[in-house]
C-alpha cells in the first residue's frame, strides 16, 4: 500500500511509521520542518514538506494513495481550525481518487467523558471534554465522506515507561522532586503502550472494513497514583506520595485540554482484540517503569 502519514514524528505516529516501513509499505509522511523531515528519512519513509493547516500547498504533490493516517495535532488553541482546513483540502481530493483510499481518523479517550464505574465501548455515546468537542464533528464528517473508506481509532492514554503520558510525572520528579497528579490518586486512565497502539493502526489499515471504530485500550483503567508512585520509586525520590492538584490548576498551566488528566475513565479495547486479533503485549506499566534502565534515568536527570 502507498500510505500518507500525518504526524509521523509524534508519540503515536513514529511507531506507526516504523511499523508500516517494516511491513514494506510505501510510506510518505508530512513534515513541517527540516528536523521532522530528517526523522522521517531516518525511519525509512519519504518526507513531504508541508503543514496540515495549509494543505493547498502540498496536496497537489501527492501521488495516488491507498491510505491516509491522520495523527497530526499541535494541541494549540487553533487545533480545531487547523484540522478543519486539513479536512477541507484533503477529503475532496481523496474522495475523487479512483483508488478509494482508506482514511484512519484519530479520535481519543477524552471523547468518552468520565465513565467512573462503567466501562465505555465503541457503542457508548460520546461526551467529549469541551476542548476536544470539535473532534466528534470531524470524525463524523470523515465517516460520512463518500468515496473513502473511513475508520476511527480512539487511543487510550499512550505511554512509554518514561515518556508519552508519563512524561509529566517524570518531569515533575526530576524538576520538583515531587510528582503531581490531577484530581486524585484514584483517577483511572485507560492505557496503551505506543508500540501496541501502532500494531492496532497496522491491523486497521490491513484488515478493517469501512465505517468501523475501535478503542485502542490495553488496560481499561489504571490509577494514576500507582503510576506516580512507581516513577517516584524509580527516581528514588524521598517522598513517593504524589501532590494532588486540581483540574483548574493544570488547565491554567497547560491549557483547557489538560483537564482530561482529571477524568476518571475506563475504556474497553475488547472489540479490537475480538475482531482484529489485536494482542497488546504491554500490560504492566509499573513493572516497565521499575525496569527502566539507569541510562534512561540519567537522560531524565540531565534533560
Ligand atoms: N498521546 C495520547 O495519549 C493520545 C491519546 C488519545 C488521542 N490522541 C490523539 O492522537 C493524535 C496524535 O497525538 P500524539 O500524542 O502522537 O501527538 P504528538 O506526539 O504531539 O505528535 C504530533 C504530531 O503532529 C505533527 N504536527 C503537529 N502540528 C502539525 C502541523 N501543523 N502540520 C504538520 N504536522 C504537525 C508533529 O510534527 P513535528 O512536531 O515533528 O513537526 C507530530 O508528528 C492527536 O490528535 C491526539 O489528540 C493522543
Amino acid at each position: 500500500m502507498r500510505v500518507l502519514v500525518l504526524g509521523g514524528t509524534g508519540s503515536i505516529g513514529a511507531p506507526v511509521l516504523r511499523g508500516l516501513v517494516a511491513r514494506s509499505h510505501d510510506v510518505i509522511a508530512l513534515a513541517r520542518s527540516e528536523s521532522s523531515a530528517a526523522k522521517i528519512i531516518g525511519f525509512g519513509a519519504t518526507p513531504l514538506r508541508g503543514d496540515i493547516g495549509t494543505p493547498e500547498q502540498w496536496i497537489g504533490k501527492l501521488p495516488p494513495l491507498d491510505a491516509v493516517v491522520q495523527l497530526a495535532c499541535d494541541f494549540g488553541s487553533a487545533m480545531a481550525a487547523v484540522e478543519r482546513r486539513l479536512l477541507d483540502g484533503l477529503l475532496p481530493q481523496l474522495a475523487s481518487a479512483p483508488t478509494r483510499p482508506k482514511f484512519i481518523y484519530t479520535g481519543g479517550c477524552w471523547l468518552f467523558g468520565a465513565t467512573g464505574g462503567a466501562v465505555a465501548t465503541e457503542q457508548s455515546p460520546l461526551r467529549p471534554l469541551p476542548a476536544f468537542a470539535w473532534m466528534t464533528q470531524h470524525l463524523e464528517r470523515v465517516l460520512a465522506t463518500d468515496g473513502i473508506d473511513a475508520i476511527v481509532i480512539h487511543p487510550a492514554m499512550v505511554y512509554e515507561a518514561s515518556d508519552g503520558v508519563f512524561r509529566s510525572f517524570v518531569a515533575d520528579g526530576v524538576r520538583r522532586g515531587l510528582i503531581r497528579v490531577v484530581g486524585s490518586e484514584q483517577v483511572r486512565w485507560p492505557l496503551v503502550h505506543r508500540e501496541d497502539l501502532a500494531s492496532l493502526y497496522l491491523l486497521a489499515l490491513e484488515r478493517v472494513a469501512a465505517g468501523a471504530s475501535y478503542i485502542g485500550a490495553a488496560l481499561n483503567g489504571f490509577p494514576v497514583g500507582r503510576i506516580a508512585r512507581a516513577i517516584a520509586r524509580r527516581l528514588a525520590l524521598p517522598n513517593v506520595t504524589p501532590e494532588v492538584i486540581t483540574a483548574d490548576a493544570i488547565a491554567a498551566e497547560l491549557g483547557e485540554w489538560a483537564r482530561g488528566r482529571a477524568m476518571d475513565q475506563q475504556l474497553s479495547g475488547e472489540r479490537a482484540r475480538r475482531e482484529l486479533g489485536w494482542q497488546p503485549l504491554h500490560l504492566d506499566p509499573e513493572a516497565e517503569i521499575a525496569a527502566t534502565s539507569a541510562v534512561e534515568i540519567d537522560s531524565w536527570q540531565n534533560s
